[in-house]
């Protein structure tokens, strides 16, 4: 927006903001803007009148007084790779966080880490392992999401079959709240039972009732051995008792169990030169499991090959390869995390992140791709994801003969008979990437009364202004 075209208020508060920040700090071009009004998935837009980047807590304490005096709303945005348009500003300010970027402490003897919120993931997580000690948080958007971003959508990933979501991962919040207060909560105890458990609020909250600025994480031993495989199985019944078994034998051992269509894989390998299917022989469907455990537990790779000899025995692996190296091992990862980006590569995306109970996967599998199917006959139907925790993306890529309109016009008919038969399977619509703008009909539709009067009541008692990020999470 320039400047002439501002109305007086718009005006009033850019040259507020830039008393609070600095005028270098208050983005209000349209160059500057653009990337902050588009999402990853170029499907929704956004608008505001001006973007501030705060270089401190208290600078967010600021913006946040300013914004909070004059009823402005207010979009935090982090590394803007959200899934659900929740990041996208729809007026007043987008409030990014990538100046907070401090990684304040990290404590070994305690194995915590205390980091501002728009540090990078991937950063983080190298800033541990510096240590010895491993971030368990993992997702493909690592180089760029925020841990602030991470914390705020709840963040699920390839590690949380171990160590959980983000939110078991979290011992302490600072957070900025809707009229400018700072609440610190940067405690690194494990045990703290003094009342309301108050970061669980902002945890998943998404940018709904204040202003992550900066978190302690619980970091977890290195792990002294990984083994690291790709397993091609004939079906889907094969995935989830190869599964089976594993919990089984290795159970705590687990750290990653992805899915992945010979759909996923060929949509990679055609889009992306570096990726190279690892086998000769195309298979239906494969797994990236991934198992660690710290030093002097018994020989892990030993327990493996036998797992992985007698599912061969019994039919369930028809084929496996083992990295040999931690490049071989980076190598099979890099074909999972390369499946979003490329399946996005030929065209329009339908997405689904939806999850059920582990035994229900097999049937979920089938109606969900019969139903797809009735619905986009020509689509390529890609359903792969974080198997261990019953969460698959169930996506449908654009069919080469229809237009991205046409084939986006489906989506709300698809999203409405895919949750459905989620719901209906004791699923759950949102299984990590949260509600944003894009689930908030779906909050009505599934969740009880009863709970969104709770989630209401506590928005009224933390952001009674309705400033923080409105239009997002509650319908
Ligand atoms: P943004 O997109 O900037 O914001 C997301 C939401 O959080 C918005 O509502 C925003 O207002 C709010 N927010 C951001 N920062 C703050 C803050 N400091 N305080 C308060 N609110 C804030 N997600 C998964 O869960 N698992 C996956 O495996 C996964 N894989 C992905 C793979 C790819 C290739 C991509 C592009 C995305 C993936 N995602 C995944 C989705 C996304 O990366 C996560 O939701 C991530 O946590 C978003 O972080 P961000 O910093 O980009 O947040
Ligand atoms: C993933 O697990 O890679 C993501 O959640 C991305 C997706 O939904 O496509
Ligand atoms: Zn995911």
């Amino acid at each position: 927006m320039t400047e002439q075209q501002c109305s007086e208020a718009d005006q009033a508060l850019i040259d507020a903001l830039r008393d609070a920040v600095g005028r270098q700090a208050v983005l209000t071009s349209a160059d500057e803007l653009q990337p902050h009004l588009e999402e990853w998935r170029r499907i929704e837009r956004g608008y505001c009148v001006c973007a501030v980047r705060p270089g401190s807590t208290q600078e967010v304490a600021a913006v946040m007084r300013i914004c909070h005096e004059r009823q402005v709303p207010v979009t935090t945005q982090g590394g803007n790779t959200g899934m659900v348009a929740g990041a996208l500003p729809q007026g007043g300010v987008v409030l990014l966080t990538n100046r907070l970027a401090t990684i304040r402490a990290i404590d070994r003897d305690n194995a915590t880490m205390t980091v501002e919120a728009g540090c990078i993931l991937a950063t983080a997580q190298a800033a541990a392992r510096e240590q010895g000690l491993l971030f368990p948080v993992s997702l493909a958007s690592e180089g760029s999401c925020h841990v602030g971003g991470a914390v705020a959508t709840n963040a699920g990933g390839n590690n949380t079959v171990r160590f959980g979501n983000t939110r078991e991962n979290v011992l302490g919040l600072e957070v900025v709240l809707a009229d400018g207060r700072t609440w610190d909560g940067l405690r690194g105890l494990r045990k703290n039972n003094t009342g309301y458990d108050l970061k669980h609020l902002f945890i998943g909250s998404e940018g709904t009732l204040g202003v992550i600025t900066a978190v302690v994480f619980r970091l977890v031993p290195e792990p002294a051995a990984r083994e690291t495989v790709m397993a091609a199985c004939p079906t889907v019944a094969s995935v989830t008792t190869l599964y089976q078994r594993l919990q089984k034998a290795v159970g705590d051992q687990i750290l990653a169990y992805e899915m992945l269509p010979d759909a996923a894989i060929a949509v990679a390998e055609h889009h992306v030169d570096s990726v190279r299917s690892p086998f000769d022989q195309r298979h239906p469907w494969y797994v990236l499991l991934e198992l660690s455990h710290p030093e002097g537990l018994g020989d892990l790779r030993q327990g493996l090959e036998g797992i992985l000899a007698s599912a061969m025995e019994d039919g369930l692996v028809t084929d496996a390869v083992v990295a040999e190296s931690d490049s071989q091992a980076a190598a099979l990862w890099h074909i999972r995390e390369t499946v979003p980006e490329a399946q996005s590569m030929g065209g329009a995306v339908i997405k689904h992140d939806v999850s059920v109970p582990i035994s229900a996967i097999p049937e979920f599998l089938e109606r969900g791709t019969e139903l797809l199917l009735e619905h986009i006959p020509e689509g390529t139907v890609v359903p792969f994801g974080h198997v261990g925790d019953g969460n698959i993306h169930f996506n449908v890529l654009q069919p080469d003969d229809m237009e991205r309109a046409a084939f986006l016009e489906l989506a709300p008919a698809v999203h409405l008979a895919m949750h459905e038969l989620t719901v209906s399977l004791n699923g759950s619509f949102s299984a990590e990437h949260g509600i944003g703008l894009e689930k908030t009909a779906d909050m009505s539709r599934f969740r009880p009364a009863v709970e969104l009067d709770m989630m209401r009541a506590v928005k009224e008692a933390l952001d009674p202004r309705n400033i923080m990020n409105p239009g997002k999470l509650l319908p």
